[in-house]
C-alpha cells in the first residue's frame, strides 16, 4: 500500500484498517521520537473537518442493527464520546504546567484536536445514531450509564483528580509526570489505542460505518501525535531525573485494575465478538503489549 498516511485525505484515511494507522503510525515509530516542533508541524499539515463527514450510510447501518444488539455496539461509541469530552475538560492544567514553550505550543494543538474529536462524536450520535438533545451534556447524560466502572474511574475521576492537583501546583514536576502517565500513556496510549484499533479493524472488515471510519481514522492519526508527545516527555523526564521512573511505575500500578477492567471485555461482548469470529482477548493482548513497548522506550522497568 503506497498511501502516505501522514498526508492522506479523510477519504483516503477511510480506506485503512486499524493496524495500518495504529501500529504503523505509533508503535513502529517509537524508536526515533520526533521533536515537539516536528509534532506541531505535523498538526499543521493534518487538519480535517467534522463538517466534511457524511453519516448517511452510517445511519442506514445503525438502522439495520437489531434493537436487542444495540446496547453492545453502542457502548464502544459511548466510552469514546465521554473520553473525548473528558480529555478536553482536563488538559488545560497541563498547558500551564509544562516547562518549555515548544511543549506548551504542542499541547495547545492537542486541546484543539480533542475539541474536534468531541464534536465528531456529538455529530455521529446525532446524525447516525439519531440521538437528540440541545447540547453535548444532554446526550452524555443519557448514555453514561453504559460506561463501565473502570472506564468511569479513569475518565471521570482519575483525570479530574490529577488535573486539579496540577492546577493547584503547576510547578510540581511529580504531578506532571503522574498526569502525563495517566493521560497520554494510559488513557490515550493504551486504552484508546487498543479500542480504536479493534473498532477500525472490524468496521473495515465488515464495511460498516464509512463516515465514522473516515473521522475515527483521522482521530487515530491525531492521537498518534498526542501519544508520541507523552512518550517523549516522560523519556526526557526519566533521563533528567531517574526517580521519575518510580512515579510512572506507581501510576501504572495504581490504575492497573481499571486498565484490566477496560481491556477485558464484559461477558456479553465476548460472546458476540466470538460469534463474529474475533478473539475477545485481542484487545487486552494488544493494549498490554503496547503499554510495555512504551515503557521500554521511556526507560521504565515493570513486572507485568
Ligand atoms: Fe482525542
Ligand atoms: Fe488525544
Amino acid at each position: 500500500m503506497g498511501l502516505d498516511i501522514a498526508r492522506a485525505s479523510l477519504h483516503e484515511l477511510g480506506t485503512l484498517d486499524g493496524d495500518s494507522i495504529i501500529v504503523g503510525e505509533i508503535d513502529d515509530k517509537l524508536v526515533n521520537l520526533p521533536s515537539y516542533r516536528e509534532l506541531y508541524h505535523r498538526w499543521e499539515k493534518q487538519q480535517w473537518s467534522t463538517q466534511d463527514l457524511d453519516f448517511s450510510i452510517d445511519r442506514q447501518d445503525w438502522a439495520n442493527v437489531a434493537e436487542e444488539n444495540r446496547p453492545i455496539w453502542i457502548s464502544g461509541f459511548v466510552v469514546f464520546f465521554q473520553g473525548e469530552v473528558s480529555v478536553v475538560n482536563n488538559l488545560i492544567p497541563y498547558l500551564a504546567a509544562v516547562p518549555t514553550e515548544e511543549q506548551r505550543i504542542f499541547l495547545t494543538t492537542q486541546l484543539v484536536d480533542e475539541a474536534r474529536h468531541a464534536t465528531f462524536f456529538d455529530k455521529f450520535f446525532r446524525e447516525a445514531l439519531l440521538m437528540e438533545g440541545p447540547d453535548i451534556e444532554s446526550i452524555l447524560v443519557k448514555i453514561r450509564p453504559l460506561i463501565q466502572p473502570g472506564q468511569r474511574q479513569i475518565l471521570m475521576e482519575g483525570l479530574v483528580e490529577i488535573g486539579q492537583k496540577l492546577h493547584d501546583e503547576p510547578t510540581n514536576m511529580a504531578y506532571l509526570v503522574e498526569g502525563i502517565t495517566l493521560y497520554h500513556i494510559i488513557t490515550e496510549g493504551t486504552l484508546a489505542l487498543a479500542g480504536q484499533r479493534n473498532m477500525l479493524n472490524r468496521n473495515k472488515r465488515m464495511g460498516w460505518y464509512p463516515g465514522f471510519q473516515q473521522g475515527f481514522t483521522a482521530i487515530a492519526r491525531d492521537e498518534s501525535r498526542h501519544v508520541l508527545f507523552g512518550v517523549k516527555f516522560l523519556r526526557e523526564a526519566v533521563q533528567q531525573n531517574p526517580s521519575h521512573a518510580a512515579i510512572i511505575r506507581n501510576t501504572i500500578a495504581r490504575w492497573m485494575p481499571q486498565i484490566h477492567q477496560t481491556l477485558y471485555l464484559p461477558e456479553m461482548q465476548r460472546v458476540v465478538l466470538t460469534a463474529f469470529g474475533e478473539d475477545p482477548n485481542d484487545i487486552i493482548n494488544f493494549g498490554m503489549n503496547s503499554l510495555r513497548k512504551k515503557l521500554k522506550v521511556i526507560g521504565v522497568k515493570h513486572d507485568f
